[in-house]
């Protein structure tokens, strides 16, 4: 029903109540087969006259993002809450941290120390870094996004931690060394950087993020800065788009996508992530239902590794990582797919080379069947560190 809505809003001018023949023509732009009557007769109906159906909403078992209102304020509603974390589900509006005891484990913060979150996301790693180096440490934590940093930081000094303890600031990783002259110029004791995505930012549809649900085809991490996944696909070209969908997702048909992607929207403008979504499926129409899902997400995944250039931003966070660090200073790295991991573990292996760390992970740490089960999300984490000579 959502792609009805959104082929129809393409097709907006073509469309006439009994003329299906003509709505049968717009879907030549997806150089697909055109739909039969009786597919496209809902379409018709879903006229611009008809008033808006009323909400179905019964307050029982919520779907949409901005229903969740029970889990989108978890201090109110604690036991809701709990429930639905129970039942493996990320609460909508949070981030379970991933791997915490390992990362604990490794970076093995003292009080009075000073930690790095790079990636302050909703702060559950970063609370627990604070607590560590209490009494007399304290913790920077950046983030690039401008609407969820605010809510956390809120969050985090309503924990009753010394004011004086805590710094915040809305930045790539990218400029650490910059703002750690400012704020911690003798470099940090211990660093972590939990890369991607917040479950807050993947589950709220609009950021742009999710194929499940639409959204502004957008996926920026911090939206005032750069171009949104729509702008980006309309400068793209098929080369380019094809050498992103293979690097960032190891995309096998990447090809043949990107030549979908850019020869729809040479036709009409994708606005929406199940415009995006649906022109995937009508590309692949022999795929199983699971490989289908594997390939849109894949797609998302490589649109969004490019439009943040997140590979540009982790290779300029690697290489200044030894200058950040004080001698002896520990750093973990969180990463979630193939392309992030070979970066950092080729980082590190060249600084265990040239001597600017003593040690290096030998191999990866992935997270227990326990927090698998409990927290799918955690399912592709992988964790690697580093230690920096002394
Ligand atoms: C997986 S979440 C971190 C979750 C966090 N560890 C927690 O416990 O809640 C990743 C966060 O990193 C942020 N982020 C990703 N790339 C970034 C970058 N280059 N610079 C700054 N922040 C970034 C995202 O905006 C997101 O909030």
């Amino acid at each position: 029903m959502t792609h009805r809505r959104s082929a129809y809003k393409h097709t907006n001018a073509s469309i006439h109540p009994v003329c299906h023949d003509e709505i049968a023509l717009s879907f030549v732009y997806y150089d697909l087969p055109p739909r039969s009557s009786d597919e496209l007769l809902p379409l018709v109906n879903d006229s611009p006259h008809k008033p808006p159906r009323r909400p179905r909403y019964q307050g029982k078992n919520p779907r949409q993002f901005d229903e969740k209102y029970k889990e989108l304020q978890p201090e109110k509603y604690a036991e809701d809450v709990a429930k639905v974390t129970a039942s493996g589900k990320t609460p909508a509006g949070t981030h379970r941290p991933i791997m915490v005891a390992e990362i604990m484990e490794v970076l093995r913060p003292r009080p009075g120390e000073t930690a790095v979150d790079c990636t302050l996301g909703y702060g559950g790693h970063s609370r627990e870094l604070l607590q560590a180096v209490q009494p007399g440490g304290r913790l920077i934590g950046l983030d690039a996004d401008p609407i969820e940093l605010p809510k956390t930081e809120q969050r985090l000094r309503a924990m009753g931690f010394p004011a004086e303890a805590l710094v915040i600031t809305r930045t790539n990783f990218a400029g650490l060394s910059k703002t750690l002259a400012e704020h911690a110029p003798e470099g940090a004791d211990v660093l972590l950087a939990d890369l991607g995505l917040s479950s807050m930012q993947i589950d709220d549809p609009a950021r742009g993020f999710s194929f499940k649900q639409d959204g502004p085809l957008d996926m920026r991490m911090n939206p005032q800065r750069g171009l949104s996944a729509e702008e980006w696909l309309k400068k793209v070209s098929v080369a380019d788009l094809a050498g992103a969908l293979s690097e960032n997702a190891d995309e096998p048909q990447a090809v043949l996508l990107a030549k979908a992607i850019i020869h729809a929207q040479s036709q009409y403008p994708l606005t929406t992530t199940l415009d995006l979504a649906e022109l995937i499926r009508r590309a692949i129409t022999r795929f199983s239902t699971e490989a289908t899902t594997a390939t849109i997400q894949r797609v998302f995944q490589a649109i969004r590794i490019a439009v943040n250039d997140e590979f540009e931003v982790l290779d300029a966070l690697l290489r200044q990582l030894p200058q950040c660090l004080k001698p002896g200073g520990r750093v973990a790295i969180l990463t979630f797919h193939s392309g992030e991991d070979r970066r950092v573990k080729h980082a590190f292996k060249q600084g265990l080379a040239s001597g600017v760390y003593s040690r290096v992970a030998p191999d990866v740490t992935r997270a227990s069947s326990d927090e698998q089960h409990a927290n799918p999300r955690s399912s592709p984490a992988k964790l690697r560190w580093a230690i920096r000579e002394a």
